[in-house]
C-alpha cells in the first residue's frame, strides 16, 4: 500500500472526493456542498493506493491550531476494509503531523468507528453528539 499526500483540485484529489462520497455520504443520502469543498484548499489530503495504483482509502487533515490537527473523512473502500489500510493511514497521518510540529490529533468518530480509533491510542472526550444525522464521539490523542 502506498499512502501519499495529494494536492487539492487535482485528479487524484477528485478520486478521493468520489471515494469519500461513496463511503461516507451516499449511504446517508447526503452530498458535499460547494462551501465545504472550497474550504479543503488548506487541508492535507492523504490517499492510499494499492499495488495496481487503485485508490483504496483516503482521509483529510484540517489545521485547528498551530499545534492541533483534526482528522476527518476517514474512508476505506468497501472491499478493502479490515485489511489494515485504515490503521496505516492513521499512523501515516500521525507521522506527518509530528514532523510538521503538531502535538495533538483530534477527530469526531462515528460510534461504530470508536473501537477502531481506540486500538490506535485515541480516547473519547465527552459524551455522544449527533453529526450528519448519526451518533459521534469526540476523540483525541497526544502525539
Ligand atoms: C472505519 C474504517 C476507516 C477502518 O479502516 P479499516 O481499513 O477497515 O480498518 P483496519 O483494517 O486498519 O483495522 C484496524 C483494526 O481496527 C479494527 N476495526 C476496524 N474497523 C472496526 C470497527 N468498525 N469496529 C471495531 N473494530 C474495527 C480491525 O479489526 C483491526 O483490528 P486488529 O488490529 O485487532 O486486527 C473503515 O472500515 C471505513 O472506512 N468504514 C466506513 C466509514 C467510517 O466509518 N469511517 C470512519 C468515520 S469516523
Amino acid at each position: 500500500m502506498n499512502i501519499i499526500e495529494v494536492d487539492f483540485a487535482t485528479p487524484e484529489y477528485d478520486d478521493t472526493v468520489r471515494l469519500r462520497h461513496k463511503i461516507l455520504r451516499a449511504p446517508l443520502n447526503l452530498d458535499f456542498s460547494a462551501e465545504e469543498m472550497a474550504k479543503e484548499f488548506t487541508d492535507i489530503h492523504l490517499a492510499a493506493y494499492d499495488l495496481a495504483w487503485i485508490l483504496r482509502g483516503c482521509l483529510v487533515l484540517t489545521l485547528k491550531t498551530d499545534k492541533v490537527l483534526k482528522m476527518r473523512q476517514v474512508a476505506v473502500d468497501l472491499d478493502a476494509q479490515k485489511q489494515g489500510i485504515g490503521q496505516a493511514m492513521v499512523r501515516k497521518s500521525e507521522a506527518i503531523a509530528k514532523v510538521r510540529g503538531f502535538e495533538r490529533m483530534e477527530l469526531n468518530a462515528r460510534d461504530t468507528a470508536v473501537p477502531f480509533y481506540e486500538k490506535l491510542g485515541y480516547h473519547t472526550e465527552g459524551g455522544m453528539f449527533e453529526e450528519v444525522s448519526i451518533p459521534h464521539f469526540k476523540m483525541a490523542k497526544d502525539l
